[in-house]
């Protein structure tokens, strides 16, 4: 049954079935109080805190300059927000690498101050000890495969990942280890279609695409990308529903046209005694 319109939560089940049923998932990233109610209202299914809110939200190049702690103000502030949808929120680069007490130490804080839903992190084989540990505190984990930004500076570029057999062969397998560790989705980010359809068949789990193709289980977006603000990002992935930064530049000239020229504030938008 759709649960289109209907103010019943999103719960990791409710993606599960949505899979099975062939309806597609809808996710977005959101940062910040008022963004997120705009996107829960609207039905999103799952708002993820993604810590692309380095770029976005604080200028830095790359996603790994974000700490935990702020990671954890921005779910906190999402959270207020949010009715319906399932939050998400990534876990920053340093929080989950290389030791799985860590991992467990770092997703049970972003649970216990900012009340998110579940965490995601980046990566497979490499992490997938840290998984399973923050699983067996009953945190519900979404996976991250394909171009891993917090890996910039390994791989050196954004470009379409998993294209040589080798790599593909890795990604498949990775899915696999991801979906038998206990993740109840998996994000596959910038890898061909071909290979996403693929992945999304063998596994029983939710896949969420972002630059991988229309047969992924569901689509995730930057919102700010797809409303127009951020205009210096251009991948072939990307449709941009608004031209936002143009509207809110016209809008803040205009704003200062008024004040110069003294047509604001007018007798209506004063208060006389
Ligand atoms: O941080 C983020 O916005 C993400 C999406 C690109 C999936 O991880």
């Amino acid at each position: 049954m759709s649960i289109h319109g209907q103010a019943r939560k999103v719960t990791t089940n409710t993606l599960q079935e949505m899979k099975s049923a062939g309806e597609k998932i809808t996710m977005l990233t959101a940062y910040d109080f008022s963004l997120a109610k705009l996107v829960d209202k609207a039905g999103v299914d799952i708002i993820l805190v993604g810590d692309s809110a380095s770029n976005v939200m604080a200028g830095h190049a790359t996603t790994v300059p974000i700490t935990l702690d702020h990671m954890i103000y921005h779910a906190q502030c999402v959270e207020r927000a949010v009715d319906r949808a399932l939050i998400v929120v990534d876990m920053p680069f340093g929080s989950y690498q290389g030791n799985s007490t860590v991992a467990l130490e770092s997703a049970v804080r972003i649970m216990k101050e900012s009340n998110g839903h579940s965490v995601k992190l980046e990566g497979g084989s490499e992490v997938v000890e840290s998984v399973k540990r923050i699983l067996t505190a009953g945190i519900p984990v979404m996976g991250h495969l394909g171009l891993t930004p917090q890996s910039i500076y390994k791989f050196g570029t954004y470009t379409v990942r998993a294209k040589e057999d080798e790599e593909a062969a890795k990604l498949i397998s990775d899915a696999k280890l991801l979906e038998d560790a206990g993740c109840f989705a998996i994000v596959l980010e910038k890898i061909p279609r071909e290979l996403a359809k693929k992945v999304s068949e063998s596994i029983s789990i939710p896949t969420i695409g972002i630059g991988a193709g229309p047969d992924c289980d569901g689509q995730v977006l930057v919102l700010h990308d797809l409303l127009g603000i951020t205009m210096d990002f251009s991948p072939r992935f990307l449709r941009r529903y608004l031209n936002l930064s143009t509207d809110i530049n016209n809008a803040i000239r205009q704003y200062c046209d008024d004040v110069r020229s003294g047509d604001f504030p007018s007798e209506d938008e004063s208060y006389s005694e």
